[in-house]
């Protein structure tokens, strides 16, 4: 069974009270026994990491920064290393969000350079793909994700691929527009990324690999996403800013048993 994962990425919101906050919240829910089997991680902004993860020390939720630098150290103004993140106690990284690529002009080649600075510096990582609108409407959404996906594991052993990266489909028209992709639209892209995936790394692989949806997910959408077959999780942008938003996309994230152990 493959264990759903939550993640919610704060993106550059919340400060410093409403963390604290937050995360004493997301610590008594994370220790309620009764509750889903789903793991939980948080994506803050750098400056914060630290914090959160010592706010949530010993919680079992994931911490981790939003992107990283690909080098180890030097000068890179402006930049955080993969090695800082770990250094302060993050043990995830999100890279290849929609946002990173758009706004920093990150190309396929740049997310798989943090990738590997990740792995390297024993993050585990979220990488995430998926296709605009004008790719989606030429019917070329397929073709971009396997260019994506392609480009994120090729050389990767397959058991790095199974235990320390998720994938999160993210189709660029559904984050922050309040429109969601369908459970048949988010089920199609998962079912080829897995196929696909099964391709490059083989199907014992592939049905150990966690997908994650973003894409406006919210506490009343969570749910059918969640039961398609190849869905394990979500990447929560907006829905994730507010306790009660998250804890309820928590909660009806629910331990559904797709695929093999992981
Ligand atoms: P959203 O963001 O939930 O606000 O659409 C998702 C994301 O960008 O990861």
């Amino acid at each position: 069974m493959r264990t759903p994962f939550i993640a919610g990425n704060w993106k550059m919101q919340l400060q410093r009270a409403a963390i604290a906050e937050f995360c004493r919240a997301l610590r008594a829910f994370a220790a309620d026994k009764a509750r889903p089997a789903a793991r939980l991680g948080i994506f803050p902004p750098f400056v914060y990491v630290q914090e959160v993860v010592e706010a949530l020390a010993g919680s079992g939720v994931a911490v981790g920064g939003q992107t990283c630098h690909p080098a180890e150290q030097g000068a890179f103004t402006g930049e955080v290393s993969a090695r800082m993140l770990r250094d302060v106690g993050a043990s995830h990284v999100i890279v290849g969000h929609s946002e990173r690529r758009q706004q920093a002009g990150e190309t396929d080649a740049d997310v798989r350079a943090r990738l590997d600075a990740a792995l390297a510096a024993g993050l585990d990582v979220i990488a995430c793909l998926g296709e605009t609108l004008p790719e989606r409407k030429d019917g070329r959404t397929f073709a971009v994700v396997d260019r994506q996906l392609d480009a994120l594991v090729s050389g990767l052993p397959g058991e790095t691929l199974a235990t320390r990266v998720t994938f999160a489909y993210e189709p660029v028209w559904a984050i922050g527009t309040g429109v969601t992709a369908t459970p048949a639209q988010a089920q199609e892209v998962h079912a080829h990324l897995r196929a696909r995936l099964a391709e490059r790394c083989g199907a014992g692989v592939a049905a150990r690999v966690l997908l994650q949806y973003g894409g406006s997910v919210k506490p009343d959408n969570v749910a059918e996403l969640i039961e398609c077959q190849d869905v394990d999780g979500a990447l929560v942008g907006g829905a994730s800013l507010q306790f009660s938003s998250f804890e309820a996309i928590a909660r009806l994230g629910r331990a559904v048993a797709h695929g093999s152990n992981r």
